[in-house]
């Protein structure tokens, strides 16, 4: 029975991708009326009876279809339970990306399992939904973070990925391998390194394998130049109420820190149960992607919360001994 309801699930995900990558190469495709559109994803609205998370009396709005040469940004925010920094957040990027012309949809994706915090399949689905929308690129974008110089691009990344959030502008970090943040990204370079990996649950790691993705497509990454608003003015970074970050490494998790696996990722994202719920945040309509995440946990047992902390190998012993003493010596 399990089995069979995770074969429909697939399929149906199956049908709802190979929809949204025809109509993502079909540039050409005439100008059809909102009321003509036929959007695959209907079922998106409701996929079984899980907790009724969405408002499923009223019909979803969905946007109309881009006009051949235009652009159409998903902003993707990996959530729960945010609404103080949501309410700032919204009306801020209306107001940015008003000033830069750039047509717009927000995905709020909102974790309401159990499970460990999933930020890598909570931005697939994200982009998956944005497709619905007709979205031809999205924005990774962190809800406390907002963009505050003109000269932040949220046009279509032409170029490719763009790194908005660059070390050394970003309030916080600095290092050269830092991708966080805000990062944008055309839909067809998203699913050319398949996105993310589903694998990692809990905080942390999950963006160093998608960097190691992006290289291994030799796509390079760009940045705006290192302006003068520096580290200091370039974001407003919203200090919400501090949040304990989940980074326990449990259930033999470290195993998977190093590896690259691309054939999980976007083409692979499964649910439980998935809706949008559209609500409005100072007049802009705003997508709450409500998810219930599917674990399974012969092949990562670390999705499970509370279990108990791993021990450190040798070799991980020894990182971290060296690690210190380098730290040590950067301080005298
Ligand atoms: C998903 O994409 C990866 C990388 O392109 C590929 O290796 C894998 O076979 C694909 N899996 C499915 C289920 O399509």
């Amino acid at each position: 029975m399990r089995f069979l309801y995770r074969l429909v699930l697939i399929v149906v995900l199956m049908i709802i991708i190979s929809y949204v990558t025809i109509h993502e190469y079909n540039d050409d495709s005439e100008v059809v009326k909102p009321e003509e559109v036929v959007f695959a994803p209907s079922a998106l609205n409701r996929l079984d009876d899980v907790a009724r998370t969405c408002d499923v009396t009223s019909p979803i709005k969905w946007r109309e279809r881009r006009l051949p040469g235009q652009h159409r940004l998903g902003i993707v925010v990996p959530y729960k339970n945010r609404m103080k920094e949501l309410q700032t957040f919204v009306p801020h990027m209306e107001k940015f990306l008003k000033a830069q012309g750039v047509d717009h949809e927000y995905f709020i994706t909102n974790q309401l399992d159990d499970w460990r915090f999933n930020r890598g399949s909570l931005l697939n689905i994200g982009a998956i939904m944005s497709g619905a929308f007709d979205c031809d690129y999205i924005a990774l974008h962190d809800v406390d973070l907002l963009p505050n110089q003109i000269e932040l691009n949220y046009r279509f990344p032409e170029k490719g990925p763009y790194h908005v959030a660059a070390p050394g502008l970003h309030p916080k970090y600095k290092f050269s391998k830092f991708l966080g943040g805000i990062l944008i990204m055309s839909k067809a370079n998203y699913m050319q390194i398949n996105g993310f990996s589903n694998k990692f649950w809990g905080w942390g790691k999950e963006d160093d394998e998608f960097r190691r993705r992006i290289l291994l497509q030799d796509l390079q990454i760009y940045r705006p130049p290192q302006l003068k608003s520096g580290q200091k003015s370039t974001f407003i970074h919203i200090h919400g109420e501090e949040r304990e970050r989940d980074t326990k490494r449990t259930g033999g998790q470290r195993k998977i820190f190093d590896t690259t696996d691309v054939t999980n990722g976007y083409n692979t994202t499964t649910w439980d149960d998935a809706c949008i719920n559209q609500i409005t945040i100072a007049n802009r309509q705003v997508n709450m992607v409500e998810v219930n995440l599917m674990c399974d946990k012969k092949e990562t047992p670390w999705c499970e919360p509370g279990l108990p902390e791993d021990p450190l190998t040798p070799e991980e012993l020894a990182k971290q001994a060296k690690q210190e003493a380098k730290k040590r010596k950067r301080r005298p």
